[in-house]
C-alpha cells in the first residue's frame, strides 16, 4: 500500500481490476472513483454527439447551399401566392413565351427577366438568395424585377415538390436555368454548394421538366470555364473541354453531358450558352472588376495575378446588354421539345453556343479603365496567379452564335465600365446604410 500511496490516484486505478487484493476502504474510494468516471464518460458521450450533430447540420446547410428553411418550404403556396405566379407568367403578346427564370436575383438572370418582360413574354422567377454574396444585393435585383411585375418565387431548384407545383399552376414554354454557384475560387472553400446547384439542382430541374406536359425547350448556362486548360485560341465549340482547372468548371461540363443525356432519353429540347466574363451593372460584387472599382475607392490595395515569366491574364469580357441578346437569341430558335410525360417521341434539338465578346483584354487594361474613370490612381500589388481554379486566358470564338442565332457583341470594355461604374456610385451610396459597402 505504502508503495501505491506513492503514485497518483489515477495510477491507482488497475488496468484490469481485481488482479489484486485491497483492504475495504480503499475498494469503496475506487468504487467511488469508477462511478465519477463512468458519469465522466457518459457525459463527455452526450456533449460529442451534440457537437458532431451541429458539425453535421453546419456541413449539409453550407450558406451558399441553403439559405433558410423557410425561405425553401413555407414561403409559397396558397391561393394569393398561385395568383402572383399566375399573373407574373402572363405574357402580353399573343406570339410572347412563357418563362420559368432560374436563378432571377442573380446579375444574368435580373437583366434576362427584364428583357423579356419588356418584350412581352411572361416571366417567373426562381431564385434561393444564398449567401454567396450580399444577399442585399439579390433583393435590390428584386425590388427592380417586382416593379416591372417579376414575380421571384424563393425557393431551391433541389425541391422537387415546389417545381411540380409550379410547372401546375403554369405552362411554360421555355425555362431559361440561370441558378447555379458561380464562382471559381470559392469551389476550394465550399465544394458542396457547387455539387447542390450545378449537379443535383439541374438534375432536378431536368426530371420536372422531362414529366412536363407538354416538356419546356431549356436554354441554359454552362460557362466558358469548361475550356480549362485548353491553350488553342480563340476557343471554339469544338475544342476540347475535358481539363476543367476548377471544380465550378467540372460541375459545367457535368452539366453539359447531364443535358445531353436528358436531350437524347426524353427529347428535351436543350441549348447551352458558354458565357465568358460577363460584366455590367448589378454584377457580382465576387468579380474583379466590381471589387477593384470597391477597393480603389476605398483606397485599399488591389492584387493583379501575373501569369508565370510575368505573363498577362486576360479576359474576354462581355458586356450584359451583349449577353441578353445572346440569351434572347437562343430562347427565339429554341426548336420545341419532342417529347412530353416523360417520353420521348423524336430528336430534339441540342446545341452549345460560346457568348464572349472575341476580344480578350489583360487585367491589368481593365485595372488602367477603372483607375480613368474612378479618376483614382489604384494602389496596386503584382503576385503570381494561385492555383485555386483560375486560367491565364479567354477568348471566344463566336461564329457559330454569330451564324444561328445573330449574335454580335457590340460594347466594348471602356464603354461597357463606364456604365457599370455609374450604376457602382449610384448604388453604393443608395445602401451604405443598409449594408457592408
Ligand atoms: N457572370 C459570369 O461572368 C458568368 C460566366 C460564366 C457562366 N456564368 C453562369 O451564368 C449563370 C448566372 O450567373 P450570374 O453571374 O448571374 O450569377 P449569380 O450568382 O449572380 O446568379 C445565380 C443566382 O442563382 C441563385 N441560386 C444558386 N443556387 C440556387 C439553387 N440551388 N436554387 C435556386 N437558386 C439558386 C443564386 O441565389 C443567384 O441569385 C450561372 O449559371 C453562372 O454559372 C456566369
Amino acid at each position: 500500500m505504502s508503495q501505491l500511496k506513492t503514485v497518483s490516484h489515477i495510477d491507482d486505478i488497475p488496468s484490469t481490476p481485481g488482479k489484486f487484493k485491497s483492504d475495504k476502504s480503499s475498494y469503496i474510494h475506487r468504487l467511488r472513483i469508477y462511478s465519477t468516471l463512468s458519469k465522466l464518460t457518459l457525459w463527455s458521450s452526450f456533449f460529442l454527439i451534440f457537437v458532431l450533430f451541429f458539425v453535421f447540420l453546419s456541413r449539409t446547410t453550407s450558406p451558399a447551399a441553403a439559405p433558410n428553411r423557410r425561405a425553401l418550404g413555407d414561403s409559397w403556396g396558397g391561393s394569393d401566392w398561385e395568383k402572383r405566379v399566375s399573373k407574373s407568367a402572363r405574357r402580353s403578346t399573343a406570339s410572347g413565351f412563357t418563362v420559368l427564370v432560374t436563378g432571377a436575383a442573380g446579375f444574368v438572370g435580373t437583366h434576362v427577366s427584364l428583357a423579356l418582360k419588356r418584350r412581352g413574354d411572361g416571366v417567373l422567377g426562381l431564385d434561393n438568395f444564398n449567401r454567396y454574396y450580399d444577399p442585399n444585393l439579390k433583393r435590390a435585383r428584386q425590388k427592380l424585377l417586382d416593379r416591372a411585375g417579376v414575380f421571384i418565387v424563393e425557393g431551391d431548384i433541389n425541391d422537387s415538390v415546389l417545381l411540380h407545383k409550379l410547372f401546375d399552376v403554369v405552362m411554360f414554354t421555355h425555362v431559361m436555368h440561370l441558378a447555379a454557384q458561380a464562382g471559381v475560387r470559392y469551389a476550394m472553400q465550399n465544394p458542396n454548394s457547387y455539387v447542390h446547384s450545378n449537379i443535383a439542382g439541374f438534375v432536378n430541374l431536368l426530371e420536372v421538366c422531362k414529366s412536363a406536359n407538354p416538356q419546356p425547350a431549356i436554354v441554359w448556362a454552362s460557362s466558358s470555364s469548361v475550356y480549362g486548360l485548353n491553350s488553342k485560341v480563340p476557343f471554339s465549340e469544338k475544342d476540347r473541354t475535358d481539363q476543367p482547372a476548377s471544380l465550378y468548371a467540372a460541375t459545367k461540363k457535368a452539366g453539359e453531358e447531364i443535358a445531353h443525356t436528358y436531350n437524347h432519353i426524353y427529347g428535351l429540347s436543350i441549348t447551352g450558352l458558354r458565357f465568358f466574363t460577363v460584366y455590367g451593372p448589378w454584377g457580382r460584387p465576387d468579380m474583379a472588376y466590381f471589387f477593384f472599382t470597391k477597393d480603389i475607392l476605398k483606397g485599399k490595395q488591389i492584387t493583379i495575378f501575373e501569369a508565370p515569366g510575368h505573363g498577362t491574364v486576360a479576359r474576354d469580357f462581355t458586356y450584359i446588354d451583349d449577353i441578353v441578346k445572346g440569351c434572347l437569341g437562343a430562347l427565339d430558335t429554341a426548336k420545341k421539345s419532342t417529347g412530353s410525360g416523360g417520353k420521348k417521341k423524336g430528336a430534339a434539338q441540342f446545341r452549345i453556343f460560346n457568348l464572349g465578346n472575341t476580344s480578350p483584354v489583360p487585367v491589368s487594361e481593365l485595372v488602367r479603365i477603372l483607375e480613368k474613370l474612378l479618376k483614382v490612381k489604384a494602389k496596386k500589388k503584382l503576385l503570381p496567379m494561385p492555383r485555386n481554379g483560375d486560367v491565364k486566358f479567354t477568348h471566344a470564338n463566336i461564329s457559330l452564335a454569330h451564324s444561328e442565332l445573330g449574335y454580335r457583341p457590340t460594347t466594348n470594355l471602356e464603354t461597357g465600365l463606364r456604365k457599370f461604374v455609374q450604376w457602382y456610385l449610384e448604388y453604393s451610396s443608395g445602401s451604405k446604410k443598409k449594408s457592408s459597402w
